[in-house]
C-alpha cells in the first residue's frame, strides 16, 4: 500500500512534533501493510516563500534520517520507502509559479494541492482548471470529502470533470456516518485515492491498515485493489529512502 498525503516529517507543521514520533508513525504504517508513504507537511505561500520551505523541510528532513541511522539495520528494514513533498494550500497566481514543479512529491511524482475551504468561486475553479492543463506535474486535490457539504455541488462536479486524482480522507471510513458517504464516493467510477492525512500516534494516527479491509469488505478484492494501485501509481519512481 501507499499513503500519499500524511504530516509524519518531524516539527514541520501539526504533525509530528520530534523524530520519535516520526518513527512511531513510520512503524504503525509498515505494521498496516503500507510500504510507501510520502511526506507532505502543509506549505502556505502566504506565510512562507517556497525557498524557506524547502530549507526547512531539509532541516526536518535531516533530523528524521539522523533517527533512522540510529535503528539497528533490521529496523530500518522495517520501514516503508519515503518521499518527500508538501501539501500546497491553494493560492491565487499559483500557476504561474516556477517553484511548484519542486513541490512534488519526490521528483516525479504528483503535486497535492489543497483547496481553500472558504466559497469557492468560478473565477477558483477556471484558474484551478488551467494549472492543471499547464502543469508538467500531475495535480493531487487533497481531501475533497472535507468539501462535499460546504461546497457547491455544481464545483464538485467542476472537479470531477477535470480528470485529475482526487484524495479522500481513509480516517473517515472509521466513523458510522462518514463511512457510508465515503464508501458511497468510492463506489462511483471516479478517480479516487485514499490516503490517511495522519498528524500524530494518537488523534489522527495511521489508518491505512483498516481502511484497505473496509474497503476490501465494502467493494470486494477487486474493487479495493483498484482504488490501492492508483496511489501505487502515483508514487515517485524513485524514493528518497527505504525499500
Ligand atoms: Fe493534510
Amino acid at each position: 500500500m501507499t499513503d500519499l498525503h500524511t504530516h509524519i516529517l518531524p516539527g514541520m507543521d501539526d504533525g509530528a512534533a520530534s523524530a520519535e514520533e516520526s518513527l512511531a508513525m513510520l512503524r504503525m504504517q509498515w505494521e498496516q501493510g503500507v510500504r510507501r508513504v510520502a511526506l507532505t507537511p502543509h506549505f502556505y505561500p502566504r506565510r512562507e516563500r517556497v525557498e524557506e520551505f524547502l530549507t526547512r523541510r531539509d532541516r526536518a528532513w535531516q533530523d528524521l534520517q539522523r533517527a533512522m541511522e540510529a535503528l539497528s539495520g533490521e529496523e530500518r528494514e522495517t520501514l516503508p520507502a519515503l518521499a518527500l513533498g508538501a501539501e500546497v494550500a491553494w493560492q491565487s497566481g499559483m500557476g504561474d509559479w516556477d517553484e511548484l514543479e519542486r513541490l512534488r512529491i519526490g521528483t516525479d511524482g504528483p503535486v497535492l494541492i489543497e483547496l481553500p475551504f472558504m466559497p469557492w468561486s468560478a473565477s477558483l475553479m477556471r484558474e484551478l482548471y488551467s494549472l492543471i492543463c499547464r502543469s508538467e506535474a500531475t495535480v493531487l486535490l487533497a481531501h475533497l470529502d472535507r468539501y462535499m457539504r460546504s461546497q457547491k455541488k455544481e464545483h464538485i462536479r467542476e472537479i470531477y470533470g477535470m480528470g485529475v486524482p482526487i484524495q479522500l480522507s481513509a480516517d473517515r471510513l472509521r466513523g458510522f456516518f462518514d463511512r457510508r458517504e465515503i464508501l458511497a464516493l468510492l463506489k462511483q467510477e471516479k478517480p479516487f485515492v485514499l490516503a490517511s492525512d495522519c498528524h500524530n500516534t494518537d488523534t489522527r494516527p495511521p489508518c491505512m491498515g483498516q481502511a484497505a479491509k473496509t474497503l476490501e469488505k465494502s467493494l470486494g478484492a477487486q474493487g479495493h485493489a483498484k482504488i490501492l494501485r492508483r496511489s501505487d501509481a502515483l508514487f515517485p519512481s524513485a524514493a528518497q529512502s527505504g525499500m
